[in-house]
């Protein structure tokens, strides 16, 4: 069989293909897995395809307009790039590939506390709508820390992951041995030495670092740790909704809890003046078993609709994913393996195409729906099997 190039790539799955492809399987089992039997990663994807559209015919629809307000911001397409650790182990451009090319489409892009480039270069680089994802560190500098280079470098959001108390259990990781920054294990090195033009990138470019922790502390950046004894000795276990309530108030400007999936805790999220809520379970990576965003989407709107904004996070691989959690109430949609695939594949190229096949695809989407704009899509247009 022929190796898969960039111009073979006409949908997200096969972005994943071509990643699979060049990327030593440590990396590609890190963003690829999740928990245990990994049957909630596969259920966000599948939750979609027992709901189905009705569409409406004759509807004049040559002139369509895809975007909406998302936080106060004016986005293109009703699509987050959900923030994501590591970049510059899944493609040497990391985040500077992801964050221009959100820009290019007029996006919101997210930033993970592990993020490879620094707030300040980001908010330098970029234009567009930021988000920024905060891991409450046991280290209380490091929190204050990255909360006051957030709030000089301006950014737009700031968005609590709440679903990572402890981590989850990633078997891939654990058989692969994968670990921040990536350590080259006896078992692992045939992997890296097969995947030679990755191997040159990593070894040869710019230097692997997580800048906006580093201040603090060494783990992740200069001692290899597994993200889950990251999660497990780094991470605020105590954290709970009077911590959620300071960090709101420290950071003063716009506040997402990203992770929360019942509708008590949805409720909680308005009283403490939170503006949105991301409605995900960490793309199945965390608490397996957990259920689908899109599943838990109708009672979380039926709860809070209207008083907070809900952003249905994780298995988005298509436009029509997008509409159906429009159309049953989500405010947008975000998404992180739709984009990482894409970046392993080929940087900023990858993304900026894999971003422009799933604007496509909304587009086409929305026209075959016989809709013009976002606020038509409404629950009358699904109907679950
Ligand atoms: C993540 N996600 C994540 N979330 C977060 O709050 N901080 C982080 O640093 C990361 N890092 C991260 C790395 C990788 C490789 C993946 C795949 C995911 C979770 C992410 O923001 C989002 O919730 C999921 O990616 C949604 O599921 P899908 O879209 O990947 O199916
Ligand atoms: C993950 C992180 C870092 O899911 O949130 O791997």
């Amino acid at each position: 069989m022929l190796a898969m190039r960039l111009n073979d790539c006409h949908n997200i799955d096969d972005f994943r293909r071509l990643a699979k492809q060049r990327l030593p399987w440590p990396v590609f089992d890190y963003i690829d897995g999740a928990a245990d039997d990994e049957l909630t990663r596969a259920r966000n994807t599948a939750a979609y395809a027992d709901c189905d559209l009705v569409p409406d015919v004759l509807a004049g629809v040559e002139e369509i307009d895809t975007s909406i307000t998302i936080l106060g911001k004016q986005s293109a397409l009703p699509l987050i790039l959900s923030p994501t650790a590591l970049q510059r182990v899944f493609h040497w451009q990391g985040e500077r590939a992801v964050a221009r090319a959100a820009e290019k489409f007029g996006l919101w892009c997210g930033i993970s506390s592990l993020a490879t480039v620094s707030i300040e270069e980001i908010a330098a680089l970029i234009k567009s709508p930021k988000l920024f994802q905060l891991y409450v560190h046991k280290d209380q500098g490091l929190n204050r820390s990255m909360i006051e280079r957030c709030q000089a470098a301006k950014f737009d959001c700031l968005a609590l992951t709440v679903d990572t108390i402890v981590g989850g259990n990633r078997e891939r990781c654990a058989r692969s041995g994968f670990s921040s920054p990536p350590r080259f294990t006896p078992s692992s090195l045939l992997s890296y030495v097969t995947k030679p033009a990755w191997a040159m990138n990593y070894v040869f470019r710019e230097k692997f670092a997580l800048p906006n922790l580093d201040t603090h502390v060494r783990e992740g950046t200069a001692e290899p740790v597994s993200i889950q004894e990251y999660f497990g000795t780094m991470l605020d276990q105590s954290m709970n909704w009077k911590t959620a309530e300071r960090i709101r108030a420290d950071w003063g400007g716009t506040f997402c809890l990203k992770g929360v999936m019942s509708v008590a805790d949805a409720r909680r999220a308005v009283d403490i003046g939170a503006n949105a809520i991301m409605l995900s379970n960490h793309g199945g990576r965390q608490l397996d078993g957990a259920r689908a965003p899109f599943d838990q989407l109708r009672e979380i709107v039926d709860a809070v609709g209207g008083e907070i904004e809900i952003i249905c996070d994780g298995g988005v691989r298509r436009g029509t994913h997008v509409l159906k959690a429009l159309a049953a109430g989500a405010n947008c949609a975000s998404g992180g393996r739709l984009y990482l695939y894409a970046l392993a594949a080929a940087g900023q190229i990858g993304v900026e195409r894999a971003i422009g096949l799933l604007k496509d695809e909304i587009e086409r989407g929305m026209k075959l729906m016989g809709v013009t704009r976002i606020d038509q899509l409404d629950r009358d247009r699904l109907r679950w099997r």
